[in-house]
């Protein structure tokens, strides 16, 4: 029996695999991939469609594929589509190795499976991108990277030797706890480099669910990658990396002076890309796969950002100072404070986090952020839109704001007696809510309550009731119900 039918991985949205995100990665490299509204996409080991269900939600004009080895995980997420309704949406049990796909696909995903499968298997995912992805295609496949992921495989082969004796993966992992417990005990006692790094190791697998641990440092196979290794194994598949998932690893600048240097002395994309993991001891890269023959920039281009329509959670401090341009905080949805100085950037943003989840183009959001300014800032400020661009794109090559290749409209809502999607009822009782933008948010027990109630008969006053009436403590009052039904309308998914 397969290993993950006995411990299921815990599946969930991955947003730099979403098609828009790998779409906009396209653009700033010259290639115009399909359109995310109407592609087809297909993920290789897609366990019980954490990821890709969500996807078919947000886009319902595109198609979706996903196939595993584990028919428990299939299962479980085949029921989860029944009861969402989505039509757009397949899940096979299926064997990477002899699976005989109906391409092509505009988008091929295979998230946590490459460094994790035997070589044969390796070979059948590049050979399954060669044969099925679409001319402008893109392939996104994560692996673990060497040499940053040795010091991982420090505690790796300690777990290894600790569950050697047993066979049962419940029993294993079981096993692999105790030691983890012992071990971490016995580091507390020794002074040296080795024993610091391996504390926090292990303080980073108590942070992630117990199937981590099982699948990430007790799988039977986990081989890590020299970059150069991988890009050399694609290339015989007739495949080239063009980008990376995370784009601010593309520009060493990030690093400092120094360093930056060294990179930038290497003498072809590859060798730079080597030199930076050698320099950040990367363990794990999200690599953007095209054919070979396709034309792509080397190096993406950030002229093509400006293109782009963009989208942002971050919050603005309660009060913009827009006549200096002063460090001010904005926070995402994890409480992290990022700095943003220019008056244009501050206005942008907050004009972004109030269209959530809407996308705005580039250039409606500079003009609109432009005339706001001449209005209740110092206008010399509008002209300067250059330092607009620089905040906005190295928010988004770290992740911290979204780019999409159309914008998108914020859609009308019902707030009087609002409707949550089938999608969203669907999930809320894991205590947990994929949106609009690919991003998986945790419900408390009066949200998950909320949400339960929200089928479009209830007003404000009807909800309140219906939630106070079971509640123990104090009451929920109209602010908690307001600020709720604004996340859930910021996340898209209220009808
Ligand atoms: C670490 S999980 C990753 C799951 C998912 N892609 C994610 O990141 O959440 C690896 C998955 O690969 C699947 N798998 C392993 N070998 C496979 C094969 N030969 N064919 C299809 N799926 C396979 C497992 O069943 C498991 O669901």
């Amino acid at each position: 029996m397969d290993s993950y039918d006995d411990i299921p991985y815990q599946s969930h949205a991955i947003p730099e695999t979403h098609p828009q995100a790998l779409a906009a990665l396209a653009r700033l490299s010259g290639i115009e991939s399909a359109n995310p509204q109407q592609c087809r996409v297909l993920e290789l080991a897609c366990a019980s469609g954490g990821n890709l269900i969500p996807m078919a939600w947000q886009l319902p004009g595109s198609q979706f594929v996903g196939i595993d080895l584990s028919a428990v995980q299939i299962h479980e997420g085949q029921q989860r589509i029944a009861q969402t309704g989505l039509t757009n949406i397949q899940l096979q049990t299926g064997d990477i190795l002899d699976y005989q796909p109906e391409g092509p696909f505009d988008y091929i995903i295979a998230h946590g499976v490459y460094s994790w499968v035997p070589e044969a298997v390796r070979s059948a995912i590049l050979r399954l991108c060669q044969q099925h992805l679409s001319p402008q295609g893109i392939a996104y496949i994560s692996y673990n990277t060497l040499p940053g992921w040795r010091m991982r495989g420090m505690l790796r082969d300690s777990l290894l030797h600790s569950v050697d004796r047993q066979s049962a993966p419940a029993a294993r992992l079981a096993a692999a706890h105790h030691f983890l417990n012992r071990f971490e005990q016995g580091l507390g006692d020794i002074d040296a480099l080795h024993s610091e790094y391996l504390r926090h190791e292990i303080g980073h697998i108590r942070s992630t669910h117990p199937s981590y641990l099982y699948h990430e440092y007790l799988a039977e196979t986990n081989q890590p990658f020299l970059y150069r290794q991988f890009v050399a194994d694609a290339a015989g598949h007739g495949l080239k990396p063009f980008g990376d998932a995370r784009l601010h690893t593309l520009f060493a600048a990030t690093l400092g002076e120094h360093a930056a240097e060294m990179v930038e002395d290497g003498d072809s994309p590859l060798e730079r890309q080597q030199r930076y993991d050698f320099l950040v001891n990367r363990n794990f890269r999200q690599s953007l796969l095209c054919r070979s023959e396709l034309p792509s920039l080397d190096e993406p281009s950030p002229e093509a950002f400006a293109r782009l329509a963009l989208f942002s959670t971050l919050q603005p401090p309660r009060k913009l100072d827009l006549r200096k341009a002063k460090p001010q905080p904005f926070t995402d949805t994890h409480g992290q404070q990022h700095p943003v100085s220019h008056p244009l950037s501050k206005v942008a943003l907050s004009l972004l986090a109030r269209a959530q989840p809407a996308a705005l183009a580039y250039p409606e959001l500079e003009a609109q952020a432009q005339h706001l300014l001449m209005q209740q800032g110092d206008p010399r400020f509008a002209a300067q839109p250059e330092h607009l661009f620089g905040e906005l794109f190295m928010l988004y090559a770290h992740q911290h704001i979204g780019a999409s290749p159309e914008p998108e409209a914020m859609p009308s809502v019902n707030l009087s007696t609002p409707a949550v999607c089938p999608h969203a009822r669907v999930e809320a009782p894991l205590g947990q809510l994929t949106g609009r933008h690919h991003r998986t948010l945790r419900l408390g027990r009066d949200e998950m309550q909320l949400i339960a109630l929200l089928d479009g008969t209830r007003d404000r006053e009807a909800l309140l009731t219906s939630l106070n009436t079971a509640r123990e403590g104090k009451p929920l009052d109209k602010d908690w119900l307001a600020l709720s039904l604004q996340r859930l309308v910021a996340e898209g998914v209220l009808s």
